[in-house]
């Protein structure tokens, strides 16, 4: 195996073993399916802090002018059973690499009766099954950070959208190139990142212009995500609860936002859009 392998596969543990954590830590009987931080600029509930994140990508990425869309990284599926239901012209296809998540996700959309127009497998974000030029759009929502790397994902979105075709993300970056600082790094590795993909945005927007992209765009959303995604992650039951949430006061929370961005390595949180011309 070459070393570009070998670190793949390190990563792809990575990744499983952290959804494996998390999977452990849900309560018994508890269904609750979205992975997302939220965006909390008109919700002060979980759940509808996550639909709204899922509602801004859509809108941002112009999805009611779709008919076929990619999600990479699609979690349990929850986002993707919102927006066919949302925009009930457009047909999904997803990738992801978590069996149990793609298995509970097929389960959900098939509960949902949308297994005509909801199409998950197990695939890599770096290497996509589907032709050349088959989508509208392709979404990757809190997972490109994942993907070894992140510029050969770009590359490959760009391959199978469509001329016209849009790529819309939405996640968290670092504000700063640190690579050398070693428990950073060390965290990096934990939460399944590959060193390679931790750098500011600036950077990412080079990435997305060396793949072909052009009139990149982006909404710098950290205000909205980052002080609540700090405190919902610290309740004991995570940020993955239908409940409403009430932000403590402005010390704790400035404790919490800098335990936050160490424990997560995000600084910033962005949704980019970008098109194939
Ligand atoms: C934080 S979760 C976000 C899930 C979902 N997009 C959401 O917003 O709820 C990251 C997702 O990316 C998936 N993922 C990680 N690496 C991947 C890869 N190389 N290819 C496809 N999916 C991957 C994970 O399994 C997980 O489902």
């Amino acid at each position: 195996m070459s070393v570009f392998s070998d670190k793949k596969s390190e990563i792809h543990s990575s990744v499983n073993r952290l959804y494996n954590l998390l999977e452990n830590k849900r309560v018994a009987g508890e269904k609750y399916h979205w992975l997302n931080l939220g965006y909390w600029k008109n919700s002060a509930n979980t759940q509808s802090a996550c639909q709204d994140l899922i509602q801004l990508v859509a809108e941002y990425a112009c999805i009611q002018n779709s008919r076929k869309i990619l999600d990479v990284g699609f979690g349990f599926g929850i986002q993707d059973i919102f927006i066919a239901n949302q925009y009930p012209h457009c047909e999904i296809h997803g990738v992801n690499i978590v069996e149990n998540q793609i298995e509970e996700a097929k389960e959900l959309v098939s509960e949902n009766n949308l297994s005509n127009r909801i199409f998950l497998q197990k695939g890599d974000a770096t290497q996509l099954d589907y032709d050349d030029e088959t989508f509208d759009k392709v979404i990757a929502i809190e997972s490109a950070f994942h993907f070894y790397t992140r510029e050969v994902f770009f590359k490959e979105a760009y391959r199978v959208l469509k001329k016209g075709g849009a790529l819309c993300l939405a996640e968290g970056l670092p504000n700063f190139n640190k690579i050398s600082d070693t428990k950073f790094i060390e965290r990096s590795r934990f939460l399944g990142i590959p060193i390679e993909n931790q750098y500011e945005i600036s950077v990412y927007i080079n990435k997305l212009k060396d793949a072909g992209f052009t009139n990149i765009e982006y909404l710098d959303v950290s205000e909205w995500v980052v002080p609540f995604g700090a405190f919902v992650v610290k309740q004991p039951k995570g940020w993955r609860f239908n409940e409403d949430v009430c932000i403590p006061d402005k010390e704790t929370l400035e404790k919490l936002i800098s335990e936050f961005k160490t424990n997560t390595t995000i600084d910033k949180y962005y949704v980019v859009k970008s098109i194939k011309a």
